[in-house]
């Protein structure tokens, strides 16, 4: 795939995945999650705020009932670079304990965001516990942690678009691009 870039101000996008890329993807995840947990129901939980298209675009496409709920954390500033610090705003709404859940993330970098909301859930004894990422970056692993289900794996550098900011722009963006500071 050829990336097109598109130049706004001080920044360069340049295209990563296209949405025909995202939506072929989305629908084999699905697929695979769905033969999975055939026969059961599911909890999605969806980590805001980079992970809501994703997890609309993913549920759609899901052939086993679900429920959503959505986890806050924050762990990233304004900028591009790991605070270390992960902080829950915002909490499930109903109880997971003998639930079958599924996390839902946009994004796996250190691994820092999962590998806290993986213990936090944990404790809360579901039956089953599942990591769903879109985009694996695997190259600043910090904290070891095997997601279940990947979208797309060796991304490098920042990227945005399909739910993904920077400094909140550009989530509305259908395609994912990497995104670089022009001087
Ligand atoms: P960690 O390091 O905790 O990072 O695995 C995952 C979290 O950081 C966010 N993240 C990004 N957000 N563009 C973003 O907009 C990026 O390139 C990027 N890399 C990591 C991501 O939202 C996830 O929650
Ligand atoms: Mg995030």
């Amino acid at each position: 795939m050829t990336g097109k870039p598109c130049v706004q101000t001080d920044t360069q996008l340049t295209l990563l995945f296209s949405r025909e890329a995202i939506a072929a993807r989305v629908r084999e995840l699905a697929a695979q999650i769905s033969r999975d947990y055939a026969g059961r129901g599911l909890v999605l939980v969806g980590v805001l705020k980079g992970a809501f298209v994703f997890l609309a675009d993913l549920m759609r496409q899901l052939q086993v009932p679900v429920e959503v709920e959505f986890v806050r954390l924050a762990s990233y500033g304004k900028g591009t670079t790991s605070t270390g610090h992960v902080r829950l705003i915002q909490d499930l709404e109903h109880d997971i304990a003998g639930r079958d859940v599924l996390i839902v993330e946009d994004m796996l970098d250190t691994g820092l965001t999962l590998h806290s909301l993986v213990q936090q859930l944990r404790a809360r004894q579901p039956a089953s516990l599942k990591v769903c990422v879109f985009l694996h970056k695997e190259t600043r692993t910090l904290h070891p942690l095997s997601p279940d289900y990947v979208g797309f794996t060796g991304v490098e550098g920042f990227v945005v678009g399909y739910g993904i900011d920077y400094a909140e722009q550009y989530r509305h963006l259908p395609d994912i691009y990497r995104i670089t500071q022009v001087t």
